[in-house]
Parts: C-alpha cells; sequence; structure tokens
C-alpha cells in the first residue's frame, strides 16, 4: 500500500492527476493537500470524493509544522507536488505570492519530506519526491519560420493534426534556465531547490516540465477557457501583441497519465519534458475556438470574429514554446493519445455543458479582478 499527497489536487491539472490515482490505485491512500486559493476548487472532484482511497486536507504548503504532521500521521511514501501560483499576468502584478508559494512553499514541502523520511529507518528507500513544472522555465525560443516547417519529429496524436513547427530549436532537458517572467522565475527556483535535495541530501527527486495544457476545470483566465467563455456571452477577445506567439498544447489528460507513468516508472534524479509536438499561434487557435463555439452553439461559421480585440502586449511576453518530449517517448513509451482539433472539441463541449462550473468559479473577487485587468489594456 502506497500513501501519496498530491499538492493542488483541487487545481487544474492536479484534479486530473487525483482522479486518476484515485480511480485507478484503489489500495493507494491517496490525500490531497491544498490551500484552496481561487483557483482551487473541490467542485473539480465531486466525482471521487466519497472514495475511500481519498482525503481532502485543506493546508498550505508553506505550513512546515502542518504537512510534517500530515507525513507521519499518514505515513507519506511519495509526493506528487503540483501546488502553485500559475498565472503569468498574475506574477507581473504580485510576485511576492509567487514567490512565497512556488518558492517557499516548495522548500517548506521538501524540508518536511526530508525530515520525515530520515527519522524512519529505511530512509529514503522506497520514497518518491516528484515536481511538476513548467517549460517557462526554459525561456523563449526563436520563430526562425513564422509560416511553420515540418517538426523532425512525429507522434500519433500529431500526425495528421496541425503541427507545424516555427522554428528548429526545441526545449530538451539539458539546455540552460532562462526564465522571463516572475511566475517562471519562481518555478525554476523551486526546481533548482529539489535538484539540490537530490545533490546534497540524497532526497529521491524527479523534475518534470510540461508545456503548456488545455482541457476540463481550467480555471477560465488563461487563453482557452477565458476565450471560450466571452465568445459564448459575445464579450471581447483581447489577444495579447499581434497574437503571434506560440505555445505548443497539450491535453490535460495526456499530461495526468505522463505523471502517472513518470511518478512510478521515472529514473531518479532525471528530468522529463512533456509535450504534444503541437505548436499554435496563439491567433490560429483563437479562430478555431470561435468556430467550435459558433458550430457547437448553432451560430453562422466565424460569427464572432470580430469580437477579436488586439491589446497591449504582456511585458516580458515570451514568443514561443516548443518542446521536444523525445526523452520520455525512448525511455518510458509515452505518447500524447488525442489530436489537437478532438481535444479542443471535448473541451469546448465540456466548458459549454459546464456554465454553472465556470460562473461559480468566476463570481466574486474574480470578476473584480479580471475587470482591473482588461480596462487598462
Ligand atoms: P492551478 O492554478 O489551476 O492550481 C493550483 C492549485 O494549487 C490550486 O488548487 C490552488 O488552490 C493550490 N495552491 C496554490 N497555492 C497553494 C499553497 N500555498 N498551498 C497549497 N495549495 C496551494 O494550476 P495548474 O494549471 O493546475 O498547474 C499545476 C502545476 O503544474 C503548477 O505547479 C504549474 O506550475 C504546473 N504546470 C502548469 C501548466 C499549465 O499549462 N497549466 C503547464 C506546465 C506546468
Ligand atoms: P496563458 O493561458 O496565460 O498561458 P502562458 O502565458 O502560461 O503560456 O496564455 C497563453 C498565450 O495566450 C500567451 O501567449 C498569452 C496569450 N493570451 C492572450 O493573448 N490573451 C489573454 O487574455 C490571455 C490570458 C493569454
Amino acid at each position: 500500500m502506497r500513501s501519496v499527497i498530491i499538492t493542488g489536487g483541487a487545481g487544474f491539472i492536479g484534479s486530473h492527476v487525483v482522479r486518476l490515482f484515485v480511480n485507478k490505485y484503489p489500495d493507494y491512500n491517496i490525500i490531497n493537500l491544498d490551500k484552496l486559493t481561487y483557483a482551487g476548487n473541490l467542485d473539480n472532484l465531486r466525482d471521487i470524493e466519497g472514495k475511500p482511497n481519498y482525503k481532502f486536507v485543506k493546508m498550505d504548503i508553506c505550513d512546515f509544522e502542518g504537512v510534517l504532521a500530515l507525513m507521519k500521521a499518514e505515513k507519506v511514501d511519495g509526493i506528487i507536488h503540483l501546488a502553485a501560483e500559475s498565472h503569468v499576468d498574475r506574477s507581473i502584478k504580485d510576485p511576492f505570492t509567487f514567490a512565497q508559494t512556488n518558492v517557499m512553499g516548495t522548500l517548506s514541502l521538501l524540508q518536511a519530506a526530508k525530515t520525515y523520511w530520515e527519522s524512519l529507518p529505511e530512509g529514503f528507500d522506497g520514497k518518491r519526491f516528484y515536481h511538476i513544472s513548467t517549460d517557462e522555465v526554459y525561456g523563449a525560443l526563436e520563430m526562425t519560420n513564422p509560416e511553420g516547417i515540418e517538426p523532425p519529429f512525429t507522434t500519433k496524436a500529431s500526425s495528421g493534426s496541425h503541427h507545424l513547427a516555427y522554428g528548429s530549436k526545441f526545449f530538451t532537458e539539458d539546455l540552460k534556465y532562462q526564465p522571463h517572467s516572475p511566475y517562471s522565475a519562481s518555478k525554476a527556483s523551486s526546481d533548482h531547490f529539489v535538484r539540490a535535495f537530490h545533490d546534497t541530501y540524497g532526497m529521491p527527486t524527479i523534475v518534470t516540465n510540461c508545456s503548456n495544457n488545455y482541457g476540463p476545470y481550467q480555471f477560465p483566465e488563461k487563453l482557452i477557457p477565458l476565450f471560450i467563455n466571452n465568445i459564448r456571452h459575445r464579450k471581447p477577445l483581447p489577444v495579447y501583441g499581434k497574437g503571434e506567439n506560440v505555445r505548443d498544447w497539450l491535453f490535460v489528460e495526456d499530461h495526468a497519465r505522463a505523471i502517472d507513468l513518470i511518478f512510478h516508472k521515472g529514473t531518479i534524479a532525471e528530468t522529463y519534458n512533456i509535450g504534444g509536438f503541437n505548436e499554435w499561434k496563439n491567433i490560429d487557435i483563437i479562430k478555431v475556438l470561435i468556430n467550435t463555439v459558433d458550430r457547437l452553439l448553432g451560430r453562422a461559421q466565424g460569427e464572432d470574429m470580430d469580437l477579436i480585440t488586439y491589446v497591449t502586449d504582456r511585458a516580458g511576453h515570451d514568443l514561443r514554446y516548443a518542446i521536444d518530449s523525445t526523452k520520455l517517448q525512448r525511455e518510458l513509451g509515452w505518447e500524447p493519445s488525442l489530436q489537437f482539433e478532438e481535444g479542443i472539441e471535448r473541451t469546448v463541449r465540456w466548458y459549454l455543458d459546464h456554465q454553472a462550473w465556470v460562473d461559480n468559479v468566476t463570481s466574486g473577487e474574480y470578476q473584480k479582478y479580471y475587470d482591473s485587468m482588461y480596462k487598462n489594456r
């Protein structure tokens, strides 16, 4: 029997990881540790909350004593760490919160795990501290092929789909970190702490860096869910700069599958990049979203294109992200399972079918925040 803490399990990716583990491993003790910030919602987990192998604990990862006591009480032997502040725009406004949660919170978890595991007769044997990070730590890639070229890699999901690459360079695991935003700087710092705990104390750690995720339960301040909701309600779509920035999109359930595989089969002290070889310019994705929402709502195709509103660019806006996940494919056999068009269709349908969820998570404080973010753009 394993006892595993998943931090940030009430958030977007965390809720998919919790659901996967609770359903797939009935003999594990799964503890969802989450502070329930604006981004954490227990509504994301209603379908599994009654399962006997699942427990929710409301706690701040910065609470070292609380985390240590929980690890002892639950005899925790695995940690999958997703709790974080995750939105770049917020990090530009309030970098302190990002340093606090992402850096100090990760350090607090690491130190609690070290303290507890070192107190056991077997020490670190059979233990695992798995830290979930982002490709944004690598900084921005150049866009050497603005029209797009065939990428050197093909995966089941990318073949036959839109899978142009906008440059010849990709993020590989050995690249130097060059974060630009306070968000990515805080994640980079936390990654360094995790590796330092392996190198200094022998802690069994793993780090993965994933590209942009999309899918159900993503907080509607991020591009895809925000724009789906705005198109539905015919609100302006604030496109930063010229909409030419490129992101590499992965369906969230494929990320959760990768996390499961790496948690169980990944090599200690290794880093794995996770991505779908699925680069898109923002403006192209936005057009797909408009066409999909219009079609599913029975509106005329492209009727809502005039919602596109070019606004002041994000400060320090990274031009292009593109992950090379060859190592993960080669060593552990992981591949994305969904073609992007299918993933987007599922995602748009989910948001259109779950308006109550969207209204609930965006009510109150969030609406004030959104209005203040966009009124000056
Ligand atoms: P999210 O913002 O949707 O969820 C974060 C969760 O962490 C929330 O449930 C929140 O309540 C919780 N949390 C925040 N501060 C906390 C604290 N101090 N103590 C305990 N819980 C706290 O984030 P997400 O998009 O699901 O991202 C999860 C992780 O994956 C993050 O570490 C992020 O950096 C990483 N990541 C995200 C993406 C992406 O595209 N979303 C891509 C790669 C990596
Ligand atoms: P986002 O979902 O915030 O993810 P990240 O910045 O972590 O990649 O943004 C994805 C892309 O969409 C990014 O290039 C910024 C852009 N964007 C907009 O143009 N308008 C918006 O309102 C948002 C939220 C993002």
